[in-house]
């Protein structure tokens, strides 16, 4: 049985993200979507808060999202990849490549990721060029700004981005 890891912040998720799943689970017999729910990125919620928005919302997104490819599962996991990746008994982590930028910093963790676990393979995949540009943050602030996601993200994800964007708009005229 071969089964790889797909891991990523998804906040939200993307069809960049999408089409990676979709390429990816042609290639293996099971592929683990791991959502991280702690990150080192300058954090817009609490801990708290990020956890459950990542679990929850993210989660739900992907679920959504992925409904149709039978062979992909969604978790959330905490701490490092490596022990992500031998709780699912995966050998093999998928990342896309958007860019020669993406590559320095994924080639880097792909080789210390390999340095402790030589079994564990990255599989790198580019993105379809029509979506090299896309990222998760450039969806986050076009959407804060009301600008149109629709060519970036599905309809779900999208309606997901409104809501939470126009609760956070009543919290902020609240207070
Ligand atoms: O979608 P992202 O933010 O580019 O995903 C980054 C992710 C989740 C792959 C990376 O931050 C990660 O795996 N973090 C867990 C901690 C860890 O093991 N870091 C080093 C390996 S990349």
């Amino acid at each position: 049985m071969r089964t790889a890891i797909y891991p990523g912040s998804f906040d939200p998720v993307t069809y960049g993200h999408i089409d990676i799943i979709k390429r990816s689970a042609k290639m293996v017999d099971k592929l683990i979507i791991g959502v991280l729910s702690n990150s080192s990125k300058t954090p817009l919620f609490s801990v708290e808060e990020r956890v459950n928005i990542l679990e929850k919302a993210t989660k739900d997104m992907l679920k959504e999202v992925t409904k149709d490819i039978p062979n992909v599962e969604v978790t959330s996991f905490a701490g490092l990849l490596i022990d992500f990746a031998d709780a699912c008994n995966a050998k093999i982590i998928v990342r896309g490549l958007r860019a020669v930028t993406d590559f320095e910093y994924e080639l880097q963790w792909a080789q210390a990721n390999r340095a402790v676990r030589p079994h564990l393979d990255t599989l790198f995949l580019v993105t379809n060029v029509e979506y090299s540009y896309l990222s998760s943050s450039a969806v986050r602030e076009l959407a804060r700004y009301h600008g149109d996601v629709s060519l970036f993200v599905p309809p779900y994800v999208e309606q997901k981005l409104d809501e939470k964007l126009d609760s956070k708009e009543n919290e902020h005229e609240q207070n």
